[in-house]
């Protein structure tokens, strides 16, 4: 069997769905490894690598014919069209935006399966998509804020005087706020955390941050029995706002990583807050591409707004496109141990795993996700 990683084709994507150091997993599914010439070279990877470890460097046209074809992002149409009848694709091909493209996905019966699909349970951690790139995301999001800020994180003594440490609020604790709370404090900074799930409050302090939470009725039950954050209240909303603008006046750092699932993100750092932090502060706003955490932000842009720099990059752990591909590749390594069939050799969609189930976008001519039909 075949299985391809292409080259992604926008510019803001740098990863790659395969690296060359888990080739021999695959290799050990039974898979022949075609890789598109370059695919991995934004990520650090050159073809001579993956030549090394047994892969074969082809042309697009041909790595779309291949049984199995793996990218980050979803191809254009016109690639689609070109994917082998009955063929398997597999990315983070975020069904919610590309609705556009599913007549093709049908048409060329493609099962495609979508990584940020995994559910969050235990026995898929290791497939998990979210939360490997959003690990990076919120470390690379604390580097990025020190480049940005023109002062040193950590507190020093010198013969010339005391620089006293950054101080890092961080909003949202899921892996990427829990990421970047350890990155700041690996750092030096002095950092405190909010989070409307009270569970994150003993993560927060045993990482040496300090919990900061509206605690009321309603935050009692936050939580949805997956593990994510409800939209909360207006009322709650008014409390945290006035919590949060406390303490954000005093920080040189707000890191914002909240989000709901399918909802907007929500705001949490207004103008009026920004306007109260000191010239030189910076906001990094990790939920800009679902809207913001803060109204401030731009998709791409380094905002300057009152002498305080707002930071909306997209695509965070694509800055860090090494090690999130190292990463991805492995994910997907291990949901491909649910997928094929060892003895037989064969790609074998189980329904009866609710893995497996969960991620099939398409198959057989057919959109099968309810959400998305
Ligand atoms: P996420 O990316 O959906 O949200 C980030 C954080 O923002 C969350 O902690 C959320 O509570 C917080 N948030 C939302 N609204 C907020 C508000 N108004 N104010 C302050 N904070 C707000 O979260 P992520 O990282 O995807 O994690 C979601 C859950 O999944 C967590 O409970 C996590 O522990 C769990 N998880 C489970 C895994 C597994 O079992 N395989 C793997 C990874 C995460």
């Amino acid at each position: 069997m075949l299985i391809s990683a292409l080259k992604e084709f926008t510019d803001n994507e740098k990863r790659v769905a395969l690296t060359p150091d888990s080739l021999k997993l695959f290799q050990r599914l039974g898979l022949e490894v075609l890789i598109e010439k370059g695919a991995g070279i934004n990520s650090g990877y050159t073809d001579q690598q993956y030549i090394d470890f047994g892969a074969k460097i082809v042309n697009r046209k041909s790595c779309l014919q291949a049984d199995i074809c793996l990218c980050v992002k979803i191809p254009e149409t016109k690639d689609l069209e070109k994917i082998k009848e009955r063929g398997v694709l597999i990315g983070i091909l975020n069904p919610y935006e590309n609705k556009k493209y599913f007549d093709t996905l049908n048409k060329k019966k493609i099962s495609a399966c979508c990584m940020e699909l995994i559910p969050r349970i235990s026995r898929a951690q290791s497939m998990d998509v979210l939360s490997s790139q959003a690990n990076l995301a919120g470390y690379r999001s604390v580097i990025d804020a020190a480049e940005q800020f023109g002062k040193a994180f950590p507190m020093m003594m010198t013969a010339a005087g005391r620089v006293n440490p950054a101080k890092v609020m961080i909003l949202g604790v899921g892996v990427a706020g829990l990421q970047a709370i350890a990155t700041a404090k690996r750092l030096g900074a002095v950092v405190s955390a909010t989070d409307v799930r009270l569970a994150t409050k003993e993560q927060v302090e045993s990482l040496g941050g300090k919990f900061i939470m509206v605690e009321d009725e309603e935050s009692q039950s936050a939580e949805t029995e997956g593990g994510y954050a409800k939209e909360m209240s207006d009322e709650y909303k008014k409390k945290q706002e006035t919590l949060i603008s406390e303490t954000v006046a005093k920080q040189d750092i707000i890191i914002c990583t909240a989000l709901i699932p399918g909802k907007k993100a929500p705001t949490l750092i207004t103008e009026k807050m920004v306007n109260s932090m000191a010239p030189g502060s910076v906001v990094i706003d990790l939920a800009v591409e679902s809207g913001g955490n803060c109204p401030l932000s731009k998709l791409n842009e380094i905002v300057i707004h009152n002498d305080v720099k707002i930071l909306g990059y997209s695509n965070v752990a694509g800055r860090v496109a090494k090690d999130a591909s190292a990463l991805y590749s492995k994910n997907i390594y291990n949901f491909l141990n649910l997928l094929i069939d060892k003895d037989r050799k064969k790609i074998n969609f189980n329904w009866e795993d609710e893995i497996v189930s969960a991620v099939t976008l398409s198959f057989e001519g057919k959109i099968r996700l309810e959400q998305f039909v």
